[in-house]
């Protein structure tokens, strides 16, 4: 017996386009290994998600788009979506550009974006029954699925890089999560993690294999909509490392407009890490993934083989869109900048795509009318000592009130 994914009428592969129909522990194609994309109805889903339909709900959650998701119910515990849309005329006015909104994901309840993609995959794994979710993470995947795990008393078991920031380690061990720091890369971590699941049957979230996270991760761009009266913006950043985020970004755009909720769709901007940049050098190359160093300060893109780069590659090449790379330095340099003129702390990958879009206006490749939004993807204190390369010391001073008049000769 199969358990129904909630409206989601069956799979599709990324890389050969056969088709699959959705079962228990299906997660890739049985043709070629390629990921698969869920399906809907959407002529059917037309008539009951409407905008109407939205201004009446009021659970300002991703679950206000449960029929959209392939899931029958909603996971319990804190609420997951509708982030902040923050308005940044400092910043747009520094680049140039008529808006530039930031999308600060890090308010979710384990602070990144990657909460989005653990609520409806550790829902589906209820829905199976599992008891267990596993998975592999650079560290936002993990928090995001210890924590809300936690809230349900479903367990998870973690493999994490060793060195992952410790932040991310804390969080994993508050909630509760079984963690296995891997002497080795996120990749190596990665590959561990599968052989566990097929050697011992647990549920996993894994970004790039499971293909329910993107499901979760498309809610991102119907917020986007409904939060600017169902106008899609003109250009949306996103840091990209597996490249899950991007593809699930551009289907949740491509999904607004088979329900006629949105007339057209934004251009799409990759920003990727110098070190780590397989996914925009396929893109701007022939389209192929290869394998890079993965070697980048912004630990949560550190990737070499993207996991879900056939899907990032058609996802940015489908939108018209485009990939930058941008340095380490300038993605330190970003953390204060996006803090200091919008009130907003971005880990060092959400950064990235600040960066990123900085570097796409100096080489003249974003429309100075356009609306930008980018997208912050995780809370800079899951990373505090990559704030701190950037940020300075304090200083230091004597408990001495007598100090204060040397300190402030001219208050
Ligand atoms: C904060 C943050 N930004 C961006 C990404 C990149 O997402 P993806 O690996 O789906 O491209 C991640 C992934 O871990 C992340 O945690
Ligand atoms: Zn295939």
């Amino acid at each position: 017996m199969t358990v129904r994914a909630g409206n989601a009428t069956g799979l599709r592969c990324v890389k050969c386009g056969t088709r699959a129909p959705i079962t228990d522990d299906r997660y890739v194609c049985d043709a070629c290994g390629g990921n698969l994309l869920v399906e809907y109805d959407f002529k059917a889903l037309r008539r009951t998600v409407t905008r109407e339909s939205l201004a009446k709900n009021e659970d300002r959650t991703i679950w206000r788009y449960l029929p959209l998701l392939p899931v029958a119910a909603r996971l319990p515990g804190p609420p997951v979506g509708w982030a902040p849309l923050v308005d940044a005329p400092k910043l747009a006015t520094s680049l140039g550009l008529r808006s530039v909104l930031l999308k600060d994901d890090g308010k979710n309840p384990s602070a990144s974006f990657k909460d989005r993609a653990s609520a409806v995959a550790i829902q589906r794994a209820r829905e199976l029954g599992h008891k267990l979710v596993t998975g592999a993470s650079t560290g936002n995947a993990a928090s995001a699925t210890a924590v809300l795990s936690a809230a349900v008393g479903m367990r998870s078991r973690i493999f994490v890089p060793k060195a992952a920031p410790r932040a991310k380690i804390a969080q994993l061990l508050t909630f509760g999560a079984e963690v296995l720091a891997v002497d080795g890369t996120y990749d190596q971590a990665f590959d561990l993690c599968l052989e566990a699941t097929r050697r011992f049957g647990w549920y996993n979230r894994n970004t790039g294999y499971n293909p329910y996270t993107r499901e979760g991760k498309k809610t991102v761009s119907f917020e986007l909509c409904e939060q600017l009266g169902w106008r899609a913006p003109d250009l949306v950043v996103v840091p990209v490392g597996d490249g899950n985020i991007i593809s699930g970004v551009w289907k949740g755009f491509q999904e607004l407009l088979r329900l006629g909720l949105i007339e057209r769709a934004p251009w799409l901007l990759a920003a990727q890490a110098e070190g780590s940049a397989a996914i925009v050098t396929a893109v701007n190359g022939d389209g192929v993934i290869r394998p890079c160093p993965g070697d980048t300060v912004a630990d949560s893109i550190s990737v070499s083989l993207p996991r879900d780069g056939d899907a990032a590659v058609q996802a940015i090449r489908a939108a018209d869109g485009f990939g930058v790379t941008v340095s380490d330095d300038a993605i330190l340099a970003a953390i204060p900048e996006v803090a200091r003129a919008a009130g907003v702390f971005a880990e060092p990958a959400a950064a990235a795509a600040y960066a990123g879009l900085k570097e796409a206006v100096r080489r003249k490749l974003v429309d100075p009318s356009w609306q930008v939004v980018v997208l912050l993807t995780g809370n800079g204190l899951k990373d505090v000592g990559a704030a701190m390369k950037v940020a300075g010391e304090p200083r230091t001073i004597p408990a001495d009130p007598s100090v204060l008049a040397t300190l402030f000769p001219n208050p």
